[in-house]
């Protein structure tokens, strides 16, 4: 036993190690953007994106839009969660790597440095959209942070709805920013999840490709 857990910490120390490329974001802007129904009057899908990366600004202005705090004070954030359980955790893929997004301290955790980019979108074609826009967010949901397994279709229906309003709050935004997005029901969950070293409780259920226009 002494063995195995030493052997595990070993793993996690050089993959640590390995992947010490954190980022720290900035501070996200909470003020300005378009009138709420200017961004209504914008919001859209759009399928055509520029190789063009998001900066560190842009991204953690999506971000916290997306499901950031906007009350700290309570740990309570721009997206609901039935029951306030905040079961779904944003990862942000990118040709560099993949990163678990930690909002309380507003970091890039580096979880891997493949690009998962094209476990989204139109997989295994040469033209998918995934592939050409520089940020693939992907939302996974923590069953067991969520605590309703004993009903399945509840534990379904509300991690779903809850995926949508982090998915609407990127469509707003990115109607505010100018920039395009697409909602995924498209993706890969088997791939990402081993990817991105999930257990069983916490599934891929929805991504959202993210970028600057064509
Ligand atoms: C639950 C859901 C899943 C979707 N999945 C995909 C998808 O896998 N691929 C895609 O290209 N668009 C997807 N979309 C985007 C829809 O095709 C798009 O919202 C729809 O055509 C209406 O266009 P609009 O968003 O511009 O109003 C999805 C949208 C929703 C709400």
């Amino acid at each position: 036993m002494k063995t195995a857990l030493t052997t595990a910490t070993a793993i996690a120390l050089a993959s640590a190690t390995c992947l010490a490329a954190d980022i720290k974001l900035p501070e996200p802007n909470r003020t300005g953007g378009k009138p709420l129904n200017e961004a209504l009057a914008a919001r859209q899908t759009n399928r055509d994106f520029s190789t063009a990366p998001l900066t560190d600004q842009e991204l953690s202005d999506l971000l916290w839009a997306a499901n950031g705090f906007n009350r700290p004070e309570v740990k309570k954030r721009t997206a609901p969660t039935a029951v306030n359980r905040q079961e779904v955790d944003l990862y942000v893929c990118r040709a560099e790597g993949a990163y678990l997004w930690d909002g309380e301290a507003n970091v890039l955790k580096q979880v891997t440095d493949k690009d998962l980019r094209g476990f989204t979108g139109r997989m295994g074609s040469p033209e998918n959209f995934a592939l050409v826009a520089p940020v693939a967010l992907v939302y996974v949901v923590d069953y067991a942070r969520q605590g309703m397994q004993e009903r399945p279709q509840d534990a379904f229906k509300y991690a779903s709805v809850d995926c949508g309003f982090i998915g609407q709050n990127v469509y707003l935004h990115c109607a505010s920013a100018g920039l395009h997005t697409v909602f995924l029901g498209m993706i890969n969950p088997k791939e990402l999840s081993a990817a991105l070293g999930l257990p069983a409780t916490r599934v891929p259920l929805f991504g959202q490709t993210v970028g600057h226009a064509k």
